[in-house]
């Protein structure tokens, strides 16, 4: 055996070469040579039963056929043994289950393939049929991955089947609802990173509460605020921030009502009959459906210190009413992206459980994009969950902006794990993500909790497998 560059090389013995010697013969002369060297009695005259009958170029033997042992690394075995000798994606990472064909443990970590340039992006996207555990794999990847020192915020849960998952590793789970005593203000500043500079931060903040608002008033609208709306909700953003207080959104509503003119050299009655309309449509976050909610200084502080924070939403908005859910998704993810800007604040996974229910938003689109394209810069990985991939169709027609917008969300996911789809659904899956004949005919037949993990130029079949006191904590079928 002899060691050049890390590959194990056979090197065969004098005895190896003469029984390959003789091999090759036999398999070139065939019956001829196996006469030759045979003694007569080795033959026999009369098949046995059950054997060939011996004839010239028969090519059969009664000796064993011997293979020479071949020994090579898995960089080269997995090439020559595709699937049976998979090199696997190395173990630096969080254990997830068993690599189905190799049997070898299968082991992800966004952030460590993004650095081995296995991944383009950090950004995950989650997509199965009901009840084959998308969740359970999010949530098994985050709870396992907090022991890594990484931590994750949920601003999405309208089940609400993160809450008992937050509190087992030590986390926060705040619940929202009509009646129910918590409060955010999403405008609330959230603290400076000590690498940021106060004029700097000053400038974070104020962009990020214009964006929410913008958010809030074309979400509510239903279209794009024209300029004047946008100067009309800039001079009221000015006169709510005057104090270095936190606004909340009824001071925003108030100073769309009653703006301040002289700010930027406008008649106050054409600012008022500018903003009218944005103002309706963020008051009824004040004394609307979603009042008491979002409407005042909040009631809990963002700790940036615990594991896991989610935003519990199972009691807003109600079956085929998602727009008080995806409004409260902007404000809750605004609010949480005030800690989560911080560069320093670690690594993170934001998840957006029941992703497609908040996807027929184009302004919650824009804003989720724009969260996706900063990434790798915040060092976040955003989470998305869906049924399957006509989800992203179905949020606008061919050539509109709320498709190609969440088409760039599907784009913008380096890491695709695909749990069973339905027949109807395969052919759009394949050409969405170009996957072969294999993987379409696996992806139909995976049973629970198995999954094609689809990275760039890898695949793998990973059962997750769970701890009973997982398997316990995420069940979701208690009520079945
Ligand atoms: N690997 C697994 N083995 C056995 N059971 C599993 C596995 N993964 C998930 N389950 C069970 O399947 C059920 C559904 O799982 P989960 O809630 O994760 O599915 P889901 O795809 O998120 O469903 P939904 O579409 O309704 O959100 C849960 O009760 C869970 O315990
Ligand atoms: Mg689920």
């Amino acid at each position: 055996m002899n060691r050049q560059r890390g590959v194990a090389l056979y090197q065969p013995s004098d005895a190896d070469r003469k029984t390959k010697r003789k091999n090759r013969r036999a398999l070139t002369e065939g019956g001829d040579y196996i006469e030759r060297h045979q003694p007569d009695d080795a033959l026999g005259d009369e098949p046995a039963p059950g054997q060939a009958e011996k004839r010239q170029h028969s090519l059969r033997r009664r000796l064993r056929l011997r293979v020479d042992t071949h020994r090579a690394t898995t960089r080269i075995l997995r090439v020559a043994y595709p699937f049976l000798a998979e090199g696997g994606l190395g173990a630096n990472g969080t254990y997830i289950g068993s690599d189905v064909f190799s049997g070898g443990s299968f082991v992800y970590d966004p952030w460590v393939l993004y650095q081995a340039k296995v991944l383009t992006n950090p950004n995950i996207l989650l997509a199965g049929v009901i009840g084959t555990g998308k969740s359970s794999t999010a949530k098994a990847l985050i709870t396992r991955s907090i022991a890594l020192g990484r931590k994750a915020y949920v601003p999405c849960d309208p089940k609400g089947e993160w809450t008992a998952v937050a509190e087992a590793v030590g986390g926060v789970a705040i619940q929202l609802g009509p009646g129910l005593p918590n409060r955010l203000n999403p405008l609330d500043a959230g603290v400076r990173p000590a690498s940021v500079a106060e004029e700097e931060w000053r400038r974070i903040v104020w962009s990020r509460r214009r964006a929410l608002l913008g958010t809030l008033a074309e979400s509510t609208l239903g279209r794009l605020m024209s300029s004047v709306e946008h100067t009309a909700l800039d001079v009221a953003l000015g006169t709510a921030s005057r104090n270095d207080a936190s606004p909340t959104l009824p001071d925003v509503v108030h100073a769309l009502f009653q703006p301040d003119g002289n700010d930027v050299g406008l008649e106050t009655d054409v600012l008022i009959a500018d903003g009218r309309q944005v103002a309706h449509a963020i008051r009824r976050l004040v004394h609307g459906d979603l009042a008491g909610m979002f409407d005042g200084p909040s009631t809990t502080t963002f700790d940036p210190n615990a594991p896991m924070i989610t935003l519990d939403s199972s009691r807003i908005g109600s079956a085929g009413n998602d727009h008080a859910l995806r409004v409260a998704l902007a404000c809750a993810s605004s609010w949480m992206e005030a800690v989560a800007a911080d560069p320093s604040a670690g690594q993170r996974f934001i998840v957006y459980d029941e992703g497609w229910r908040v996807m027929r938003d184009p302004a919650l689109l824009r804003r989720m994009q724009e969260q996706w394209k900063l990434s790798r810069a915040w060092g976040i990985s955003n989470i998305l969950i869906v049924h399957r991939l006509s989800d992203l169709a179905a949020v606008g027609d061919l050539g509109s902006e709320a498709r190609a917008l969440a088409e760039g969300l599907l784009a913008d996911c380096s890491t695709r794990v695909m749990l069973r789809q339905e027949p109807d659904q395969l052919a759009r899956t394949a050409s969405l993500l170009g996957l072969t004949d294999v993987e379409i005919a696996t992806i139909a037949k995976l049973p629970k909790g198995r999954a094609l993990w689809r990275m760039p130029s890898r695949s793998f079949v990973v059962q997750l497998v769970r701890h009973a006191r997982e398997a316990d904590l995420f069940d979701t079928d208690g009520h079945m």
